[in-house]
């Protein structure tokens, strides 16, 4: 829904405010400021000037020197909001930071109160208490969409303004969290311990541009309750802060330590009491004797718990001058926040603080069920003033000429858009609003027709006077059950409304149209009429149906390139499987065929839940690979020629192509139900990624990013271009075949049952490892069931790492998702990437992978995404990884290719096909065979 806001806000240029050469994707917005320039610590700070809201004021307090909090924008203290909308890049994580610095601006000295919100969701209520004191705000995000808004709205006492607006963009992820697509993380406390000056340590000792606050400011309600003994401590030593995002070394290299044995302070949370994420940053920078000890706890009121783990730096740390983070990622905090950590009594030394940060969690809220349709209304006026009012149309209050209802999730109910000037048809978008009630459009320039208002049930006021529209009146009109005022006057309307129309309670005005009349009721033909529209009714009805889903057919098709996937009929009697045409059908061979093509069974490829798979050659060279079903696969043979009927309709490219079966009277093998596939060469994706041979490269990043946009499109398929769908209810890296050219395909999804139909003849499915945690409850197996073992699968591709292992993850851990769960939720990605990767890959798409498994991966269906979403967001990976490439060109594109091209693959125990002899693999290239 929120996609359009991109189409929308890209093409708008006069309020979106870009960055000018900074670090990278900072924004620096000077409110109320005539010229851009660029501060003391090397921030360019950009002039708001195009703003078309608001007034500017300038301020003048004798302590405030810098330039960008001397200027600043406010607003008329009325019922609408006034949005800044700013340019991000999606799937990046920012910072946004808003100040806000009265200094009596409107010389009232009327304290100003109003509430801000980042795009629908209330970020917080802005007080002021002093003119000299500035308010500051700051809310850490994942950007899913192009562009931002930060909107003022709702003062009660005051006008609201503001003062700066920044964007701050992070590089990776520490602030990565579980919940980030439900809650933003609001910055509650970042404190710099021990620090050397009042000032603050930010850019350019934090490349971010946080705010690290020093604790020697001594503000009211905050750092209170010092204990006694605490001493500052510091170093010029470097500190080793490992990577990126974690806090500054200067911010390191101070410290407060408890030297008679404890360190306490209380702090006022904004934001809270509430869950959030909080962290403390130590650093061992004091010189300790060897017989030294410094081993402390964290002690909070009422919760014992977090009182156990002890912190001991040097030993959690590796080692002086090395950083250690503990946290919690969710944790329940009061307002008035009190912590004390306590010297153990086996320590010689009390404990060390270097740093600290809070967050508390602030829901998202989604905004309004009508944004698509409203921006699409919005995007045919450019250049008008109230199509750029900007954040959510409803939220957290309506654009000025709407108004919508009050649901969590709101509609539109009405919209004022009298003598706006406006030309043209009156926009179909109109009509997509369902929850519409009044619409006042007169006084407006608009010819053509009046739309089709059928979607709008709920219409009970239409106002189109004074306009050039023309044309009947359609018949939709008269369907509004809820229709009691049209003012249709002054138009080019024609031809008769009926008089049925006229007689129901409704106001009416259609002077001055012309050729508008009324008509006489035709009692005769009524009956006539109404059966003969109902027939054409029903008769349009049905083609309709068909059409659409005939044009669904042929669109899906064309959109991915499919091979022809016609529902065509068992072959019983055919008499030859062409080379490799794409449309073959289930072919009935006699099991003195298959015998043949096996040389009785000779040479077996892989074993299965289902029964073993035997390599076969057809008299015209074909290779197929030939799954002899267990005896109890199938209870009878009608359930398996149902089964087979299934089979040959799925055919998709990313699917292993089903030829025909066997169902003879077989003597020498236990079964007698066979199943006939191309033939795979390069066997399953586990045995390529999760187990190469020794001394032979592996599959760069970019293919297996290739290989799981097959394996999504594959399933994809059987999920949405099914009717009716299909859960293939056994995903998992040995069922992802690999062809000649490297390409995926996925395997045994036949076996995987219709949706809705019942019980296959007591098949128990899934695999360990890969199964929904949902299934044990439910015993279903739904598409978000498929979903979640394609989950695991990308921490396969990511980590290079089987599912279950008893060794590969540490102690205690068996399976890669509570492995890799850990590590990307601490922000650590590179703890789970394939060191065989040699890290050649982008940090951006291994995060865009890894996230989108985690979300794969939810503990509930429903919140996971659908593999559409997830094929997407490969494809954007692969994106960015052919970028990558292309920008660095030459030497390391040719690196990456000589890492593939070394692949080996040998035997191994899988369900279809594999090879005998080694095959080279070089990307897309087919190499010659050596056999
Ligand atoms: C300030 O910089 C912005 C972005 O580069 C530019 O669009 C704008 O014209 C500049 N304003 C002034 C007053 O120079
Ligand atoms: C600025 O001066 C005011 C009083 O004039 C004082 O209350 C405030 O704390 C000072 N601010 C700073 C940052 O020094
Ligand atoms: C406006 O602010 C007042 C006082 O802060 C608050 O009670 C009210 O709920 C707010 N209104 C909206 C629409 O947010
Ligand atoms: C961002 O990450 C890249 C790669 O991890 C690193 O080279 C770069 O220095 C980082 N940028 C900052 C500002 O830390
Ligand atoms: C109405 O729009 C036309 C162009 O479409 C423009 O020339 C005219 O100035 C506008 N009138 C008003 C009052 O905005
Ligand atoms: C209908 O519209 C015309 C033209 O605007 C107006 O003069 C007349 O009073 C209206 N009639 C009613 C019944 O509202």
């Amino acid at each position: 829904m929120e996609k359009c806001w991109i189409c929308f806000f890209l093409s708008l240029t006069f309020i979106i405010i870009t960055a000018r050469a900074q670090p990278a994707g900072f924004v620096s917005l000077d409110c109320g400021g005539k010229d851009n320039f660029t501060d003391d610590l090397g921030l360019e700070w950009t002039s708001d000037n195009q703003f078309p809201y608001g007034e500017v004021a300038n301020i003048l307090l004798a302590n405030e020197t810098r330039k960008q909090y001397m200027t600043l924008r406010y607003f008329p203290a009325d019922n609408k909001k006034y949005c800044y909308t700013l340019d991000v890049k999606t799937r990046t994580r920012y910072l946004v930071r808003a100040s806000f610095l009265y200094g009596n601006f409107d010389n009232s000295n009327v304290y100003p109160k109003f509430d801000i919100a980042f795009g629908a969701t209330y970020w917080s209520t802005i007080v002021i208490s002093d003119a000299s004191t500035m308010e500051v705000r700051e809310l850490m995000f994942l950007a899913t969409t192009p562009t931002i808004s930060v909107c003022l709205s709702n003062a009660t006492t005051g006008q609201p303004f503001v003062s700066t607006l920044e964007l701050r963009q992070f590089n990776g992820s520490i602030y990565y969290t579980e919940h980030e697509t439900q809650f933003f993380l609001s910055v509650s406390a970042r404190i710099n311990f021990g620090a050397n000056s009042e000032d603050p340590v930010r850019y350019p000792d934090d490349p971010f541009d946080r705010i690290w606050v020093s604790d020697s400011l001594k503000k009211a309600n905050y750092l209170v309750d010092v204990a006694p003994g605490t001493k500052k401590v510091s170093t010029t030593m470097p500190i080793d802060v490992n990577r990126d995002e974690r806090p500054p070394v200067k911010v390191m290299q101070t410290a407060v330590v408890g030297t008679n044995g404890s360190l306490t302070y209380r702090l006022n949370l904004n934001g809270f009491p509430g869950f959030g994420w909080a962290v403390c940053y130590f650093a061992e920078i004091e010189d300790l004797s060897p017989t030294d000890s410094r081993i402390f706890r964290l002690v909070l009121p009422n919760m014992p718990e977090v009182s156990k783990a002890a912190v001991n730096i040097l030993e959690n740390a590796h080692g002086k001058y090395q950083l250690y983070e503990p946290g919690y990622t969710n944790i329940s905090l009061p307002f008035v926040f009190s912590f004390k950590f306590l010297k153990a009594t086996e320590s010689t030394r009390g404990p060390l603080l270097n740093a600290m940060e809070i967050n508390s969690y602030l829901e998202i809220n989604l905004g309004s069920l009508d944004t698509t349709a409203i921006i699409g209304l919005v995007s045919k006026y450019p250049l008008a003033n109230w199509a750029h009012e900007g954040g959510d149309p409803c939220l957290p209050v309506s654009w000025s000429w709407l108004r919508c209802n009050s649901d969590p999730q709101p509609r539109i109910t009405s919209i004022f858009l009298s003598g706006k000037n406006l030309t043209g048809n009156i926009p179909s978008d109109i009509t997509n609003l369902p929850g519409l009630i009044e619409l006042w459009l007169d006084g407006n320039s608009f010819t053509g027709p009046i739309p089709d208002f059928t979607g709008c049930t709920e219409l009970k006021i239409i106002h189109l006077e004074n306009n050039h529209l023309n044309g009947e009146l359609p018949s939709s009109l008269m369907n509004l059950e809820n229709l009691r005022e049209l003012y249709l006057q002054n138009n080019m309307l024609s031809g008769i409304i009926s008089s049925d129309f006229l007689r129901r309670n409704l106001v009416l005005n259609f002077t001055g149209n012309i050729n508008l009349h009324i008509g006489k009721r035709r009692e005769r033909n009524t009956l006539g009429i109404i059966i003969g529209c109902s027939i054409s009714a029903v008769f349009l009805l049905v083609a309709t149906i068909f059409c659409c889903l005939f044009m669904n057919r042929v669109q899906r098709r064309y959109a991915e390139e499919d091979e022809p996937a016609a529902v065509l009929p068992v072959q019983r009697n055919a008499s030859l499987i062409k080379g490799d045409g794409a449309s073959e059908t289930a072919y009935c061979f006699s099991f003195s065929e298959i015998e043949e093509a096996t040389k009785t069974f000779e040479k077996k490829v892989g074993s299965g839940g289902f029964g073993v798979v035997y390599y076969g050659k057809l008299k015209d060279g074909k290779e197929i690979a030939v799954k002899v079903l267990t005896s109890d696969s199938y209870q009878g043979k009608r359930e398996f020629s149902n089964e087979v009927t299934l089979l040959s309709r799925i055919h998709h490219r990313n699917l292993v192509q089903f030829l025909g079966y066997c169902q003879d009277e077989v003597k020498n093998i236990e079964s007698n139900s066979i199943l006939v596939y191309e033939f795979m060469h390069n066997g399953t994706l586990k045995e390529q990624v999760c187990a190469p041979l020794k001394h032979e490269g592996t599959i760069s990043w970019i293919k297996r990013l290739e290989i799981a946009e097959d394996a999504a499109k594959g399933i994809e398929y059987l999920h949405t271009g099914c009717v009716p769908s299909v859960v293939h209810r056994d995903l998992k890296s040995s069922n992802i075949l690999l062809d000649k050219h490297m390409r995926a395909k996925v395997s045994d999804f036949g076996l995987s049952k219709a949706e809705g139909t019942n019980a296959v003849s007591g098949i128990v499915r899934g695999t360990v490892g890969y199964l929904d945690p949902e299934y044990y409850i439910s015993q279903q197996f739904t598409e978000k069931s498929d979903i979640y073992s394609f989950g695991v699968i990308l921490l396969e591709l990511i980590s290079g790492k089987e599912a279950l292992s008893n060794e590969g993850f540490g102690i205690g851990v068996r399976s890669i998702v509570q492995w890799a769960k850990t590590h990307i939720q601490s922000g650590d990605i590179h703890a789970i990437i394939d060191p065989s990767l040699n890290d050649i890959y982008t940090i951006q798409s291994m995060w865009k992978i890894a996230e989108k498994a985690m979300m794969c991966l939810q503990p509930h269906g429903v919140m996971r995404p659908s593999i559409s979403e997830v094929l997407k967001e490969i494809q954007e990976a692969i994106l960015i990884e052919k970028a990558a490439l292309t920008a660095q060109e030459g030497h390391s594109v040719e690196s990456i290719s000589s890492i593939r091209s070394s692949v080996n693959i040998g035997g191994g125990s899988i369900d279809l096909g594999t090879i005998d002899p080694p095959v080279l693999i070089d990307g897309s290239i087919e190499q010659p065979t050596p056999r």
